[in-house]
């Protein structure tokens, strides 16, 4: 979603800024601007449209090295020149930029205007700029404050004032913020990506915070301006990780480089934590000792999208390997339904981007009511990383693509790291623990053997992108990934397709089903497969195209279906391998169709807003 990028140093700030923005795009945006302040005053330059069009058209005489810029994805009002940010207050003096939303914009843009302001723009931005500049306050710093206490809602925002030409003041509520120190000049975003190409020493700043950034450092402080003792620290982090702009080296859409980095990506997550002789993991950072663990009774799970299905095949790991009750939960509905907090209860949250409000407020909800919470999080001192109890890393590296594939990968294998740890303190004997600590170190491998099958896959994803609507089916293990599976297809194809487990067919969607409907199901060799294979027969006696995802030597009798082999694991890993050709699957139809992978219409890669 929206992304902020500022500058304050000794070189001409909207070239960085631009530079910054377009390491932003993969949050998905549909307008952009950059603002600059100097002796001469304030100059903005924005518009509706890609960042390299903004660049295009940037004027000659841009002066300003003190500068903040934005990707806008719209809320109030549509994409345009004039809802882009930079917003400026009536005297054109101050520009704003900010992430998050105002909630009482409405009532203070009615009082702006009783009070004869012009609003010029439909966003809730705008009326910011105006309360800061409408303030009479000696520093830029207390106009901010002033202006921030009328303010309601969520936040990171940016401000610039040509009467304080040296500085950036930023706030933080709700929105993630990070201040980047370089040599004689300073940076802010709501990024890392923004950042790293110019340095790797990093501020986090927190809700409640503001900053003021000079060439020669920043400051911290609160609303009621005494200063904290935020520091910067230095990030573990390769910048050249970063260095890819939304294609890969050899112009492949990010999610397709993405696809192809899970075996690596799996072995990342999985070096230093397994433990061959005692059969389990060692998950340092969950910061639970053994006695602890042993008191968990319940494991609660919370994600948003493909995170919250991941978490269903997690929930399930957890049950069936350490025998603790489990389940997951959408994160963006559980703290609105008052939830029961339970001090035996282990509460997870797994996010990619270790950003999703829905996720970051769960986690808060939680914490609140004295709940413990362990995060499985990719982005490295994210803000549900930092508000958790303890946690992994998944060590996915950048995912730049909307479509999240190395990332979930990742974190399933998290999941299995915990439910071996939990399994092991508990009745999971060492002969399954060492069963699963050699099944893991396999996947790489068989996830590889998968990814070969390409050209097959793509064959049948022709096949199925000229369907308008299809069927994801799968039982128990096998649900969570038709719900993966219906997720990654409709997210790029924009096909409608559904998710339902195969035993429910009969009590209402096989009516659907006809030559125009194909079924893409799930059939691992288990103690279900005769069940399953006995309801893609009358999926395929009303005509149903099939595509058969399964195991090798799996008989599916006269079925005329397509057929996928993906390779035999342990059984309880069996979800993830499952998972990888469906990704393909999706992949291949919406290049078909001729959609943007990485960029799917109205979708962002982190949703930072309720
Ligand atoms: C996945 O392909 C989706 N883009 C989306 O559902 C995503 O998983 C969800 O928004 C959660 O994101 P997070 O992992 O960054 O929290």
């Amino acid at each position: 979603m929206c992304g902020i990028v500022g500058y304050v140093g000794a070189q001409p700030a909207a070239p960085l800024l631009l530079e910054g923005l377009g390491r932003l795009e993969h949050r998905g945006y549909d307008s952009a601007g950059v603002a600059a302040v100097s002796g001469s005053g304030l100059r903005v330059h924005k518009s509706a449209g890609r960042v390299r069009d903004l660049t295009g058209t940037l004027p000659k005489r841009f002066a300003g090295k003190v500068g903040i810029g934005h990707t806008r994805w719209a809320t109030h009002g549509p994409a345009s020149d004039v809802n882009a940010h930079p917003h400026t207050d009536a005297t054109g003096r101050v520009a704003v930029v900010h992430n998050g939303i105002i909630d009482n914009a409405a009532a203070l843009r009615r009082r702006l205007s009783d009070d004869g302001v012009d609003l010029v723009s439909d966003t809730d931005t705008e009326v910011f700029a105006h309360l800061v500049g409408r303030s009479a306050a000696d520093t830029l710093e207390a106009r901010v404050v002033e202006a921030l206490e009328a303010v309601e809602g969520t936040y990171g925002l940016a401000v610039v004032h040509a009467d304080f030409p040296d500085r950036i003041v930023v706030a933080r509520n709700g929105s993630p913020l990070l201040v980047g120190v370089g040599e004689k000049e300073m940076f802010v975003a709501s990024d890392l990506a923004a950042l790293v190409r110019h340095t790797t020493t990093v501020a986090h700043l927190d809700d409640g915070e503001l900053a003021t950034l000079t060439a020669t450092g920043f400051t911290t402080f609160r609303s009621d301006l005494t200063r904290t003792a935020t520091e910067a620290h230095e990030v573990d982090i390769d910048p050249a990780a970063y260095s890819l702009g939304l294609d890969g080296e050899d112009g492949a859409p990010r999610m397709y480089v993405e696809m192809l980095e899970q075996p690596a990506a799996t072995e990342r997550v999985l070096r230093g934590r397994l433990d061959e002789k005692f059969g389990t993991a060692h998950l340092g950072g969950l910061n639970l000792d053994a006695r602890e663990t042993r008191a968990v009774r319940r494991v609660k799970i919370l994600g948003c999208g493909s995170a919250y299905y991941v978490g269903q095949m997690g929930a399930s790991l957890i049950e069936e390997l350490a025998r603790i009750p489990a389940d997951a939960e959408a994160a963006s509905e559980f703290r609105y339904r008052n939830p029961v907090i339970e001090p035996d209860t282990l509460y997870v949250a797994v996010s990619q981007s270790g950003e999703t409000i829905d996720t970051l407020l769960a986690v808060e909800e939680i914490r609140r009511k004295g709940g413990r919470v362990v995060g499985l999080v990719n982005v490295v001192g994210s803000a549900i990383a930092r508000a958790c109890d303890g946690g992994i890393y998944l060590h996915a590296g950048p995912e730049i693509a909307v479509a999240s594939t190395k990332a979930l990968t990742t974190m399933y294998v998290g999941f299995a790291l915990l439910a071996l740890q939990l399994g092991r303190v508990r009745d999971l004997s060492i002969a399954d623990g060492r069963r699963l600590v050699a099944g893991l170190r396999e996947l790489p491998a068989q996830i590889e053997e998968i990814l070969k099958g390409e050209d097959h896959l793509a064959e049948v994803a022709a096949g199925l992108a000229e369907a308008e609507s299809l069927f994801f089916i799968g039982r128990v293990r096998g649900f969570p990934v038709a719900r993966e599976g219906a997720q990654k297809f409709k997210e790029i194809s924009y096909r409608h397709a559904e998710a339902y487990q195969t035993s429910e067919l009969k009590h209402g969607p096989l009516a659907l089903i006809s030559p125009e409907v194909p079924t893409v199901a799930l059939v691992p060799d288990d103690e279900l497969t005769d069940r399953n294979v006995a309801a893609l027969h009358e999926i395929a006696a009303r005509g149903g195209p099939l595509v058969v995802v399964t195991h090798p030597g799996v008989d599916l009798g006269d079925l005329t279906a397509r057929r996928i082999d993906v390779p035999r694991s342990e059984r309880e890993l069996d979800p993830i391998l499952l998972t990888i050709p469906l990704q393909v699957l999706a992949f291949h139809a919406a290049r078909v169709l001729g959609h943007d992978v990485d960029k799917p219409r109205n979708l962002a890669k982190s949703v930072t807003v309720e």
